[in-house]
């Protein structure tokens, strides 16, 4: 028998009470709507920090209110651009100039920010000192060594306790376009100086003088597995990780940066998200390093041609997304940073990159002038909408002793 279902008026009024019952309940557990919220605080939802790199000199300046504005607004973690690079803090041998890495420790205080540590080993950006007396023979294989030793045991000391992550070593493996056959290799000054054993020393030395930082191995092109041969970068990374932890070496993350550009195909969420589950199955955590995305400046975006404008923001917005919802839909990515957030300060505008024939930039999720791209809102909306079961809290990682 069909009971006939008849609100009648009261019924209706009832119901419609009802909505609006629940609708205020809902709208005061959240005072702000998403599009009102920070990144900062939309990731913390999911227990993700949303950082930035940051150039400190940009930070500093009196006329550039926004800039620190927004660092201190948005983002729940940063990490120093430049200033805790070798050539930073120890220009002359023996002699540290710690005044600018202790006031970016003193922002991301300030702000109650997290720091991720940039960077101990690096081949890049290293003082004169030490690669001009390598290549002339005055700095001998053990003494260089040693001096390595001494690095990143005075500065992780220098900052015991306050580094959320450390970027110990960065790049040591070559890419799929650096020889002739493909092949990916250990490479670069410190590989040629001392052999593979000094990314083991590295971290051993690193986690002696801090038992705490998460110890993270960072590197470019490993957002997805490729075919598994010998010219796959990730697996490459992922062997390289599997193989030192099981010696013992206290590896804690791997760091995927993250530098797309809107001329190449890129990857999809799912690969992403696959690939961080993959590096996290070691009992590593994960995190998106130097998250940005460059574009070629073509005549019709350098004329501002909207077809050309348009095409590069949706598919710069396609990109970020990406790379941001394949953090959220793996558990142990702990953190999303992006490698500067405005045009104005970006380096792919700043250094040659963004110059000259093939330049390309414009890869911050702001403009030059600080107004949020589509990017900026794609990212909100990401971490907005989603939620259980796909993207549940990020799940903590232990130090390894
Ligand atoms: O400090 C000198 C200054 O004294 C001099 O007047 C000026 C003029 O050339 O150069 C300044 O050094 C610049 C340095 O940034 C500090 O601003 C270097 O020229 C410039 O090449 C350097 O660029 C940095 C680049 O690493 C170096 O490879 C970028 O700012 C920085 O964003 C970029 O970051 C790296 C990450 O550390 C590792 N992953 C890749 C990423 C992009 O290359």
């Amino acid at each position: 028998m069909m009971v006939k279902r008849s609100l009648g008026i009261w019924g209706i009024a009832a119901a419609l009470v009802g909505v609006f019952a629940i609708a205020p309940a809902v709208a005061t557990v959240n005072e702000k709507t998403p599009s009102e919220q920070t990144l900062r605080s939309l990731a913390l939802r999911h227990g993700l920090y949303l950082g930035t790199a940051v150039d400190l000199s940009a930070a500093k300046k009196t006329d550039e209110p926004r800039y620190s504005q927004i660092i201190a607004s948005q983002f729940s973690t940063i990490t120093a651009e430049n200033v805790m690079k070798w050539d930073a803090l120890e220009p002359e041998r023996g002699k540290y100039t710690w005044a600018a890495a202790d006031a970016f420790m003193s922002l991301a205080a300030d702000n109650h920010q997290l720091v991720r540590g940039h960077v101990l080993v690096w081949h890049n950006q290293l003082p004169c000192w030490l690669t001009e007396g390598v290549a002339t023979g005055t700095i001998t294989r053990d003494e260089l060594r040693e001096i390595l030793k001494k690095h990143i045991t005075t500065v992780v000391k220098r900052y015991r306790g306050r580094i959320w992550q450390w970027d110990v070593v960065n790049e040591a493996v070559s890419d799929s376009r650096d020889d002739a056959d493909g092949v990916i290799r250990y490479k670069q000054f410190w590989y040629q100086h001392l052999g593979e054993e000094y990314i083991a020393d590295a971290f051993r030395w690193a986690r002696a003088a801090d038992p705490k930082a998460l110890l993270f191995y960072n590197d470019y092109n490993i957002e997805a597995f490729g075919d598994g041969s010998a010219k796959d970068k990730t697996q490459f990374v992922h062997t390289m990780v599997k193989n030192l932890r099981v010696k013992g070496v206290p590896i804690d993350g791997i760091g995927s940066q993250g530098h797309l550009s809107t001329r190449y195909g890129n990857y999809d969420a799912f690969q992403i998200a696959e690939t961080l589950d993959r590096f996290a199955s070691l009992g590593v955590a994960t995190a998106i390093t130097e998250a940005d995305v460059r574009s070629p400046i073509t005549e019709g975006v350098k004329q501002g041609l909207s077809d050309d404008v348009n095409a590069m923001v949706h598919a710069q917005a396609a990109n970020y997304s990406a790379l941001l919802r394949g953090c959220l839909g793996s558990r142990k990515c702990l953190s999303f940073t992006l490698w500067g957030f405005d045009d104005k300060h970006h380096w792919t505008t700043i250094t040659d990159l963004g110059r000259g024939r093939g330049a390309e930039s414009m890869a911050g999720i702001y403009d030059a002038g600080y107004r949020p791209k589509q990017a900026f809102t794609a990212m909100k909306a990401d971490l907005a909408f989603s939620g259980a079961p796909y993207v549940q809290n990020r799940l903590p990682q232990k130090p390894m002793p």
